[in-house]
């Protein structure tokens, strides 16, 4: 090997930091979390970040084949929303909060409910972490038009307490109304609420993390509220790690 020409390593290493400067700055604070991709990766078109977790991961992404109910749209599935009185959580709402993107979303992004901004303009994630997610996604190439974004309950819980579970039960025909609908390419749960809603069991975050689910085919990664990681920076590093492994999917 010529020792005056960079390595394969050298040259994946300023590519990442070249994208970053380019894209805005999460790795710019993580210059560890760089790692060189397996010698053939962008050949194969395998998991190209490095992530460990990603290594061994051939879900290839699909859209879901869910059946839509005949006349099912999501103008109606907002609609329906913007009425309901299902649960407790109608009466203390302003505004109900259906979520909003793309129709046929690269990622669909579901968090846990509206907080007080998206209660009162209707809009999901439109707040301090709505703004500390915009920055998580655009490192890795998405923004809010080529996603959806939604949460497990539509109307706002009551101090932004944790929605209660017969408050997600009466919910859950609108995510699941969305999902099969959107036929997401990916799905992004934000948070232990979200994923306890589309995966089976009571894991902890940290079990679900990390690693690549699948909700009827389409793969699903988990990872920290923003909220959380606003409140703990050392839940920054395995955000990465996670959003990575969900570029990887892209
Ligand atoms: N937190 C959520 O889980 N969802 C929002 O829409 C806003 C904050
Ligand atoms: Fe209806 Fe969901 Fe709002 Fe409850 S949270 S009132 S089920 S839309």
């Amino acid at each position: 090997m010529d020792p005056s020409k960079p390595s394969a390593a050298e040259i994946w290493k300023a590519l990442n930091i070249l994208d970053d400067f380019l894209s805005g700055g999460f790795i710019r604070e993580h210059p560890e979390l760089i790692a060189a991709p397996a010698p053939d990766a962008a050949d194969a078109g395998a998991p190209a970040m490095g992530s460990p977790a990603a290594a061994g991961q051939d879900a290839a992404p699909v859209r879901a084949a869910a059946a839509v109910p005949a006349g099912d749209s999501l103008a109606s599935v907002a609609e329906a929303v913007s009425g309901c009185t299902a649960c407790a959580l109608c009466t203390g709402r302003k505004t109900a909060v259906p979520g909003e993107g793309s129709a046929e979303p690269l990622v669909l992004l579901v968090g846990e409910g509206p907080g007080e901004e998206e209660d009162k303009s209707g809009r999901p994630f439109v707040g301090r972490a709505g703004q500390y997610l915009d920055s998580w996604l655009k490192p890795i190439g998405l923004d809010r038009a080529s996603c959806f974004v939604t949460n497990v309950v539509k109307c706002r819980p009551p101090q932004n307490r944790e929605p209660r579970p017969e408050e997600i039960q009466a919910c859950a025909p609108y995510l699941d109304r969305q999902i099969a609908l959107l036929k997401p390419t990916l799905i992004l749960c934000l948070g232990r609420i979200a994923a306890h809603r589309l995966l089976e069991g009571n894991a902890s975050l940290g079990a679900l993390r990390g690693k690549v689910h699948s909700l009827s085919g389409v793969p699903l990664v988990v990872t920290y509220h923003p909220s959380a990681v606003l409140r703990d920076q050392a839940l920054k590093r395995p955000v990465w790690e996670d959003l990575k492994l969900l570029k990887s999917l892209l």
